[in-house]
């Protein structure tokens, strides 16, 4: 199925493609995931390590006889890299060209880089696990899943690790994620069953704390100076430009700076879970 390249098709994309030259330069971060944040304190610093324990408690959710793995969404490739080095064949799926390419660049001519959406992937190719290490939340579970199963060998497995949302009311201040009962309805559909469930909410939401620290110590203040600045040599360009992107300022404003975004927040409208789904016999 082709996917439209919609407005916030594109600015997904490019949003994380940033968070990736970003991260990594300021942080030396090589995935682009939470982090995993049990018996680590949460601190920016820190975020690398808990990246790393991140991948370390999914791939310890892995079944065993597992040997060929698809990682949907595999970022710069770091996590096909960990995979690869433990024992598996990886192959992996991007839609960012430029993602892919890092991704090509780290890995070898052994793995597969399919550069495309999931949704678009064309391939007679079986797998032994399908890998969602938060690329979940991008692909209406409705067609993820039952493309998933097409590609999973007879006993094959299906792995996700992400956010979704809790079944509440009230106005949600942090945006992303499906609602859990989709996931299990659409998962039911095409006849997968759920072995494991693991609420892992606890242990990433930190990660949303160091985010809003972030933005209120440095984003903000920093933004303030810059338009101290600007004010000060060009008033009326300033006044121009806040005027024409005001709806994207008060947006901003709203999403980051407003204080919602915060880990009690993402505990109580958010749950992050871990999720392995077995293929059932048709
Ligand atoms: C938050 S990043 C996670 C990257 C990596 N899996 C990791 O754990 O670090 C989300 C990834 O999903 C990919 N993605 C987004 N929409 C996708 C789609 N429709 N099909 C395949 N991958 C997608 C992005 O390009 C990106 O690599």
């Amino acid at each position: 199925m082709a996917v439209k390249k919609d407005k916030k098709t594109v600015s997904r994309e490019v949003s994380l493609e940033i968070s990736a030259i970003c991260g990594k330069h300021f942080l030396n971060l090589d995935h682009l995931h939470y982090g995993y944040w049990k018996e680590l304190e949460p601190k920016l610093i820190n975020l690398a390590q808990a990246q790393i324990n991140y991948a370390e408690f999914l791939a310890s959710n892995i079944p065993a006889g597992i040997k060929i793995i698809l990682d949907v969404g595999c970022g710069m490739g770091h996590m096909a890299k960990f995979l690869i080095e433990k024992g598996y064949e990886v192959d992996c799926v991007s839609p960012s060209h430029f993602l892919a390419k890092k991704a090509k660049e780290l890995l070898n001519e052994k793995t597969n880089i399919y550069e495309c959406f999931f949704e678009e992937l064309d391939t007679e190719k079986k797998y032994d696990l399908v890998m969602f290490s938060e690329s979940f939340q991008y692909i209406k579970p409705e067609e993820s899943l039952p493309k998933a199963h097409k590609l999973l060998n007879a006993d094959g497995n299906i792995l996700i690790c992400d956010v979704f949302k809790k079944p509440i009311e009230s106005r949600n201040p942090l945006p992303g994620g499906f609602q859990l009962e989709r996931v299990y309805a659409a998962a039911k559909n095409c006849g997968l069953k759920l072995e494991t469930e693991l609420d892992i909410t606890d242990a990433t939401a930190a990660n949303i704390d160091i985010e809003h620290q972030f933005f209120a110590e440095v984003a903000q203040p920093v933004m303030g100076l810059v338009e101290k600045l600007i004010e000060s040599r060009h008033p009326l360009i300033l006044k121009l430009v806040k005027w024409k992107f005001r709806k994207k300022a008060a947006k901003i404003e709203k999403k980051y700076f407003s204080g919602e975004r915060t880990g009690e927040n993402f505990k109580k409208f958010k749950t992050y879970r871990l999720m392995l789904y077995k293929r059932t016999a048709d």
